[in-house]
């Protein structure tokens, strides 16, 4: 099933990711491509063919399907550059490689291959011997970071992407943009997983910031970095901005029900608008009728909207265990982080129920 992407892979490790409908981690989309892009998108290998991308996607749709090919081009790998350095001595300026070559190409490849059999920790360690191997390499470390993501890792992940970026802004300070002239051009990719990443990993204010700057170097609206970035501003109490930019999302991506849709209602309902919040949630329960969190969410607006009957109707259709996590603080605080409006309707209901007094 296409939404269980990254959240499969993160379950195991990490509380965040209980369930999909609150992870910050969104179902992989279509850009205009056809290339799948979402959450640590996969930094595609150098040369590779769309044929061999399409393979990658849908050979790991059941485990990692948001991990994936990212075609950014064929990059040719320019010979280290003797610069003059003052006085005329001349020195040699370790360059950046986004292009591997020889040995480092197949090493690079023999990552990829193991990752699109799933293999995780195999490709992480053939990644880890690249970025040893070849430090300036930025898709060794791209796709190490990928690696560690896929294990829960995230404070790694989050270091492997600072390298990452750190070379490939290097890169684009020393490459002037001119026509036909190769830059790193990843850099919004690379500031979207991390910005995910650290969303994920008790670093609001900085995903934030990594999530814009990724949305303004795209240069065009980018229904997955949007709704990334929706989710950071709902994450920081931004509710103004998230409710824009998920409607944007959702406004792009508009035949597909997709999870997120459930946070946007609630951030609607959070910014006063009932029917808004109610049309979208009905659609998601059209979509996922049985996720408890869908379930919850939609008793909450029918008790908003003044139908109790409904409500609770609606909430003990959650079986006990999953609907008692409702009742419980700490799992709305800070798993499933609901926006402050929801979570007094919440409370309401819990009571009306009978699970709370
Ligand atoms: C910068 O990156 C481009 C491709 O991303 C590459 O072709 C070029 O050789 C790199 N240049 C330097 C100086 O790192
Ligand atoms: C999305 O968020 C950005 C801030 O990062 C904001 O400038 C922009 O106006 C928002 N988009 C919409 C459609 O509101």
């Amino acid at each position: 099933m296409k939404h269980h992407c990254i959240w499969a892979a993160l379950a195991s490790s990490s509380s965040l990711v209980a369930h999909g409908f609150s992870s910050p981690y969104h179902p992989a989309s279509v850009d205009g491509a056809g290339t799948c892009l979402s959450l640590c998108q996969h930094q595609q290998a150098p040369e590779d063919d769309g044929g061999s991308v399409d393979d990658l996607v849908k050979g790991r749709r059941n485990f990692l399907s948001s991990l994936v090919a990212l075609s950014s081009s064929t990059f040719v790998l320019s010979p280290p550059v003797a610069i003059a350095d003052g006085e005329g001595s001349t020195s040699l300026t370790p360059t950046v490689i986004a292009t591997p070559t020889g040995d480092l190409k197949k090493l690079f490849r023999e990552g990829q291959a193991l990752e699109a059999q799933g293999n995780i920790l195999a490709a992480q360690r053939i990644y880890t011997k690249a970025t040893k191997i070849a430090p300036r390499f930025i898709y060794a470390w791209a796709n190490l970071a990928n690696t560690l993501v896929a294990q829960g890792d995230l404070s790694n992940a989050d270091e492997a992407y600072t390298t990452a970026i750190s070379l490939c802004e290097q890169n684009l300070s020393e490459v002037e943009p001119s026509f036909g002239t190769k830059r790193c051009d990843d850099l919004y990719l690379l500031l979207l997983n991390r910005g995910s990443v650290r969303l994920n990993n008790g670093k609001p204010s900085e995903g934030l910031a990594d999530l814009s700057k990724s949305n303004d170097l795209r240069g065009r609206p980018d229904s997955v970095i949007l709704e990334n970035l929706a989710r950071a501003q709902e994450i920081n109490s931004y509710y103004g901005l998230a409710d824009r930019n998920y409607s944007t999302a959702i406004s792009m991506t508009a035949n597909e029900v997709a999870p997120f849709w459930l946070r946007s209602s609630m951030v609607k309902f959070q910014q006063g608008d009932l029917t808004g919040a109610f049309d979208l949630a009905r659609r998601v329960e059209n979509r996922f009728p049985e996720a408890p969190e869908v379930r919850a969410c939609y008793a909450c607006l029918l008790l908003a909207k003044g139908d109790e009957d409904a409500a609770r109707r609606k909430y003990l259709e959650i079986p006990d265990r999953p609907r008692l996590k409702y009742s419980d603080r700490e799992y709305v605080d800070r798993v499933i982080t609901w926006p402050p409006a929801m979570k007094e309707t919440l409370a309401q209901l819990t009571k009306a129920v009978g699970d709370t007094n």
